[in-house]
């Protein structure tokens, strides 16, 4: 059986046979389907990428009937099960679990980079004192890159994780930062003693104390969290990081774009979106009014639906189980009832049904992050960090892709013909 597609064009009636490759054609293959030598060819129409592989990668898999994630092969229940952050990013990063002297050196030659520069620190100070975390967290990972200007040398192997590093490192003391202005409260600088999450929290919630324990299951939740959302292939944050780092533009500024590619409430941002929801439903009776409303039309169940999984995303199941685990430390939230019980009445509802539509990671992760204290616009910050790993790994792939080159879609032009300029004393 030969792997080709024979296309025939029945406005000229001639056949075209196109190889078939990993299941794909070449969208530029059907540039030879034309009805007339001055014909552009043919175009492939795919508004928001619905049906198009934009690269090859080797980072993270996911069957979205199935329900199935994996990095690099490993199923993220056994990562979440067993595996440190840490663990899973040299994972991501390298394409294999380290043993125990690699992870060591990994984990310092991150940890040596916690600091940031005090004029980033003094950058942050400038914004408003309600500054959203996350509008903070953008602007000053895009002003990080100013320090590191050898960074510009994308082309460079050892240049390029140099910066990993530094990023890696830096984003939960810039998102920690952040989270201390909003709060006009003074910087916690990192302590390299603490694990990443341990680290992260301390500089988070540190008082008077001289050195803030995190309590473990907590910071095991936390850590748990950072795995699940370390990377999730090609999602609208992670095209931003291909497409912008595409330009050879320095990884810091990349960063700051995915990251405000993942601020819009249909990304990342659906997290703090759906605790807004769970508390203007506020109790179980109002859900079926709530649910009707959605049904209507009337605004989206946030959490619920993804453009990949048409099954149950498994991190929600993963999250739906540690957040009885910080539950018992915590105490049990009070939105965490109307979230299953919305969760219930939606997953029995033919509308939902019909559509596929099952909880995301978002749906019960903000609940989580709440009972870990955090507020909700600081949710989506606590998305970008683990994910910085993420977009990294696909940026340095996609460096390394001798198919890539600068990013650039085509369009379907609709707009006037070429039309005469008039001066303004002769326009209506
Ligand atoms: N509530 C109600 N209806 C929905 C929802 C929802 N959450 N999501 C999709 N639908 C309906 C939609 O109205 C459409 O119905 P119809 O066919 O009658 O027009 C159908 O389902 C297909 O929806 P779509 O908009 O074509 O699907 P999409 O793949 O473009 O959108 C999505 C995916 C995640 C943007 C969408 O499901 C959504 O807006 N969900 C709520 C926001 C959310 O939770 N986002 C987090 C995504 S997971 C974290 C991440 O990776 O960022």
């Amino acid at each position: 059986m030969p792997d080709t597609l024979t296309i025939t064009d029945n406005r000229t009636g001639k056949t075209y046979e196109l190889p078939i490759a990993d299941g794909t054609i070449r969208a530029v293959d059907l540039r030879q389907i034309k009805t007339d030598p001055d014909d552009f060819g043919l175009m492939p129409y795919d508004p928001a990428y619905m049906n198009t592989a934009s690269c090859k990668s080797r980072v993270t898999f996911i069957d979205g009937d199935l329900g199935i994630l994996r990095y690099r092969g490993y199923p993220i229940d056994q990562l979440a099960e067993d595996a440190s952050f840490l663990e899973v990013a040299y994972l991501i990063y390298h394409g294999q679990l380290p043993n125990a002297g690699q992870l060591k050196t990994w984990t310092e030659d991150i940890t040596r980079h916690v600091m940031i520069p005090e004029g980033v620190a003094r950058s942050l100070q400038g914004l408003r004192h309600d500054a959203h975390p996350m509008g903070t967290f953008v602007s000053n990972v895009a002003a990080l890159g100013t320090f590191y200007p050898e960074a510009k040398n994308v082309g460079d192997a050892a240049t390029r994780r140099k910066q990993i590093f530094r990023l890696v490192a830096k984003v939960p003391t810039l998102a920690a930062f952040a989270y201390r202005h909003r709060k006009n409260l003074p910087f916690v600088y990192p302590d390299q003693e603490l694990s990443y999450a341990g680290n992260f929290l301390s500089m988070l919630f540190r008082k008077t104390e001289i050195r803030y324990k995190p309590n473990p299951v907590l910071e095991r939740a936390l850590d748990i969290l950072f795995i699940l959302h370390a990377d999730h292939e090609q999602n609208c944050s992670t095209s931003t990081m291909r497409l912008v780092g595409s330009s050879h533009t320095e990884p810091y500024t990349a960063v700051a774009a995915s990251a405000a590619a993942l601020y819009g409430p249909l990304h990342g941002g659906a997290n703090e979106a759906v605790l807004a929801m769970l508390r203007e439903i506020a109790t179980k009776d109002r859900i079926p009014e709530f649910v009707k409303k959605v049904k209507n039309g009337e605004g989206r169940l946030m959490g619920f639906g993804h453009r990949v999984y048409k099954n149950y995303d498994p991190r929600a199941r993963i999250i739906k189980r540690t957040a009885d685990e910080v539950f018992e430390v915590t105490g049990k939230s009070p939105l965490i009832d109307i979230a299953v019980e919305l969760e219930r009445i939606a997953l029995e509802d033919e509308y939902f049904i019909k559509r596929k539509l099952y909880p995301n990671v978002d749906f019960y992760s903000g609940i989580i992050y709440e009972a870990l204290g955090f507020p909700s616009d600081m949710f989506t910050v606590l998305f970008a960090i683990p994910r910085t790993i993420g977009w990294l790994t696909q940026w340095d792939e996609m460096l390394q892709d001798p198919d890539q080159k600068i990013g650039r879609p085509r369009q379907i032009y609709l707009g006037y013909d070429e039309r005469q300029f008039v001066p303004m004393d002769k326009r209506e």
